[in-house]
Formats: C-alpha cells, structure tokens, sequence
C-alpha cells in the first residue's frame, strides 16, 4: 500500500512552505535568514520587532503541521489509514520545515511545526507540551531553550501517561532533528550569549 507514502510526501511538500520566508516577504520584512540568528522561524522573525509578523508565521507554520495529520485522522479511515499514517505524515511535514524542496533545503528548527503534528496526533499532549514551552519560557526568556526541553517532555509523556505506538515514534524522531536543529543555540545557553524573546536583531526592517 503506498497510501501511506505518498501521503507523507505530501505532508513534506506543505512542510517546506517556509513561512518565516513566505510572511515576511509578504508583508515587505527583511529576509528572517538575513538577520539575528538567520532561521526561518517565528522567534527569529520576532527579532524584526514585528509581533504580527512572528505570530503569523507561528500560526501558519503550526497549522502545516496540523492539517495534514488532521485531514488523515478525519478522512483516512474508509481507506485504512489511521495513526500509522498521520504519524508519517506529520513527520513528512516536520521533514519539509527542516529541509524544504522550495527554498534550496534550508529551513528552520522545527518547533512550531512539531508543536501542530503533536496537537494533531494526541491534543492532550499538545496541551502538556505547550504547557512545559510556556513554563520554561516565560521563567527563562529563551525561545530555544523552552524548545529543547519540551521536545525532550514531550515523547515521555506519551509513553508515560498515553502509550507506545506511531504518534510515539515520530515524537522520538522529531525530538532528536529539533534537539540537533539547536547545536548553535545549545552552545550559545551555555555561552549566555543566547539572545532572549523579543530582543530585536540588529539590520532587520
Ligand atoms: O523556533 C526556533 C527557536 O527554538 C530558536 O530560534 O532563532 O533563536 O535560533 P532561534
């Protein structure tokens, strides 16, 4: 059956709409990759100092995330699919966020892209990862490290309070790339030189 499949390189094609890029340019900003710690993101875009900006391209971004794994719990049962594939396609979204086909492979850390496959697979678990980002950022100010921490929570609480399983699996392998998509930022926390939410970036418009 390559249902499954060709579901997930869907997924990855609506994951590599890049929509730090898309956003910005859209509402005439400077490139987020041209600026601050240059990644297509919603916290590096928020260093433009423009809060609309940063909130759409967290929204949009999430709800890449999101939809797809939606459309397949919603739709896909008729056709056999089921969590096996909404975990694939979500993982094929969150691939595309990293490495999108539309902007030469080089995309963002992933965070709120994850964030709309979790809330897609199991909302619960949405609901307790945001909880542990927003904890952890509103106490340390760091965007990066509010990310790490919860993509660390986030597959422990699945198999500890829900189960083992696909969603589980593809929490593991989204934890893994996001935790590696922060090698700078982890150097920069141990450095205290990581720059906190909302401080602006230097040449940004
Ligand atoms: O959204 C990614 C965030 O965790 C870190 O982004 O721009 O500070 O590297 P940035």
């Amino acid at each position: 059956n390559v249902i499954p499949l060709l579901a997930a390189v869907v997924g990855y094609l609506i994951g590599s709409l890049s929509f730090a890029v898309i956003v910005s340019r859209a509402m005439g900003l400077s490139d987020p990759r041209s600026y601050g710690s240059g990644n297509p993101g919603a916290t590096n875009v928020l260093r433009s100092g423009n809060k609309a900006a940063a909130i759409l391209t967290l929204v949009f971004d999430a709800l890449k995330g999101y939809l797809p794994v939606m459309a397949v719990l919603q739709w896909g049962a008729p056709h056999g699919l089921g969590e096996g594939t909404a975990a694939l396609v979500g993982l094929g979204a969150f691939l595309g966020h990293l490495w999108p086909v539309f902007f030469k492979f080089e995309g963002g850390k992933g965070v709120a892209t994850a964030a709309g496959v979790i809330f897609g697979l199991n909302p619960l678990l949405g609901v307790a990862t945001l909880a542990t980002w927003l904890i952890i950022a509103w106490f340390s100010r760091y965007s990066s490290l509010a990310a790490i921490v919860s993509a660390a929570f986030a597959p422990m609480y699945q198999l500890l309070i829900w189960e083992a399983g696909p969603t589980a699996v593809a929490l593991i392998i989204m934890g893994l790339l996001l935790v590696w998509r922060h090698a700078a930022n982890i150097k920069k926390l141990l450095a205290g030189t990581e720059s906190k939410l909302g401080q602006k970036a230097a040449g940004a418009t």
